[in-house]
């Protein structure tokens, strides 16, 4: 079956596609939310994905789903980051349908329909009759037609892209749709077809950033900058690290960002030392470290900003002298994010300076190279040092190839994130040490040039956050 042969015909929207527009912001009313990326830019996307795929094959990108917290209260909707990289749409209910050399259209949209009474509630839907041109796809549907319109889509494509594995759900709906074909057609006239996963592909292009979306994770970036510099300065003994986690909230809102990238963690004194401290409850203390771990998303582009600081607004001596150590790691490992260089440089080159500094304070003896080769620092550093970063915090991009570490490109986004931790259950350490924990995480695009940190609005010298927290007192 055909396009449009056993589906309903009826309810296409038009069926060329209109010329592409500059950007989305205004193409349908304010119906279309804005992404800071153009309807072109998406269409050089999708171009560049169908470029990687043969003639015969059919890509199946879905948007996310709905999910209820309790009763019928949903968890905050969040688009699905393929999804959107590839159209920029936000409404949940939907599914791209790539099908490179399609003589009647290659990109296929499924959406909610329009229906007053649910739009009442939930707010005006863009509708598949205007989705076409406004988002610069050759046609759309309603998504309750996809499973009629479906198998018709996928007959005589020999393989099937899609997120394979990520979502049972899914998995399930592909091979209902395969069946459908299968009982319509006769298997004997169903073609082999294969199922790969789109994710390497997809995830390729995602790796590199275009200027415009590293505009957008600047500004990700200057916002949870601004956002750590009102928490460092609203910091005070006897407040709590909720009263902190409140001013990254607050600013994060003021300045842009609807949410925090990821959950934020405030912790203070030997709480820093369990890495996902999320609780933020507890007192700040006089003599105190406060570790904040946090960035927002703006526009899907997530940043991801760690800074220690003290909470009385001085480092005692032995602070920082740590707290320099894990500076100096930092800045090498920056230093070290450049084209032809690999992924896992800057852990190398951080790793290096954190062994030499923990030998000088006693904390691990023998070789250099030695206790290098042997990772002896992960004892006081249990995380490696960086990973990739955009519409996701944790981005997608492989770290290998084949065995080989990766090399940096201009484009690829990484955090550098050295740390040093001394829980107390450390037997052998002194006790002074006992219930530190430092981390220094900023975000750090690879150019042709130097490194540049998108993340450089929050001090971390101990000079600069010292004066920073004394101008506020
Ligand atoms: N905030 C998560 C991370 O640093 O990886
Ligand atoms: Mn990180
Ligand atoms: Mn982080």
């Amino acid at each position: 079956m055909s396009l449009g042969g056993g589906g309903k015909s009826g309810k296409r929207s038009t069926k060329k596609a209109a010329a592409p527009r500059k950007d989305n912001v205004n193409a349908v009313s304010n119906l279309l939310q804005p992404t800071g990326i153009t309807v072109a830019e998406y269409g050089r996307r999708r171009r560049r994905l169908m470029d990687g795929l043969d003639n015969d094959a059919v890509a199946l990108v879905p948007g996310a789903q709905i999910r209820l917290r309790n009763g019928d209260t949903a968890y905050p909707f969040r688009q699905d980051s393929n999804f959107i990289y590839l159209t920029g749409f936000s409404e949940p209910q939907a599914l791209l349908v790539l099908l490179p050399e399609r003589s009647q259209g290659e990109s296929i949209l499924f959406c909610r329909e329009r229906e007053p009474r649910a739009e009442r509630y939930d707010g005006e839907r863009l509708g598949p009759e205007r989705a076409a041109s406004a988002l610069n796809l050759d046609d759309a549907f309603p998504w309750e037609d996809m499973d009629e319109i479906l198998p018709g889509l996928i007959e005589g494509r020999r393989r099937i892209y899609f997120p394979l594995g990520s979502d049972a759900d899914f998995d399930r709906r592909v091979l209902g749709w395969v069946h459908s074909l299968r009982t319509r057609i006769g298997a004997d006239a169903l073609p082999q077809c294969e199922f790969v996963d789109i994710g390497h592909l997809l995830h390729d292009l995602r790796l590199v950033k275009s200027p415009a979306e590293l505009r957008l994770m600047r500004q990700a970036a200057s916002i949870s900058a601004a956002a750590h510099c009102q928490a460092m300065q609203a910091c005070r003994p006897g407040l709590t690290e909720a009263d902190l986690e409140a001013e990254l909230l607050y600013s994060f809102r003021r300045g842009g960002a609807r949410e925090a990238a990821y959950e934020s963690i405030v912790a203070a004194g030997e709480n820093a030392c369990t890495l996902h401290y999320v609780r933020n409850s507890d007192p700040l203390r006089t003599g105190d470290l406060v570790l904040i771990d946090a960035g927002c998303e703006y526009l899907g582009y997530a940043a991801d900003i760690t800074r220690t600081f003290p909470a009385s607004g001085k480092f005692t001596d032995l602070q920082r002298d740590l707290y320099e150590l894990v500076l100096a790691a930092q800045h090498a490992a920056i230093d070290s994010a450049r084209p032809g260089r690999h992924f896992n440089a800057p852990h190398e080159a951080a790793a290096r300076i954190l062994t030499e500094g923990l030998k000088d304070l006693k904390l691990l003896e023998g070789d250099l190279d030695e206790l290098v080769a042997t990772e002896a620092a992960r004892r006081f550093c249990m995380h490696k040092t960086s990973h990739w970063l955009g519409l996701d915090v944790h981005d997608v991009g492989d770290y290998r190839v084949g065995e080989a570490w990766r090399e940096l490109e201009p484009g690829m986004v990484l955090t550098v994130e050295p740390g040093l931790y001394f829980p107390p259950e450390l037997a052998d350490v002194p006790d002074a040490f006992k219930g530190i924990g430092i981390r220094i995480e900023d975000d750090v695009v690879v150019t042709r040039g130097e490194p540049e940190v998108l993340t450089g609005g929050v001090p971390k010298s101990v000079h600069a956050i010292e004066a920073l927290m004394a101008e506020a007192r």
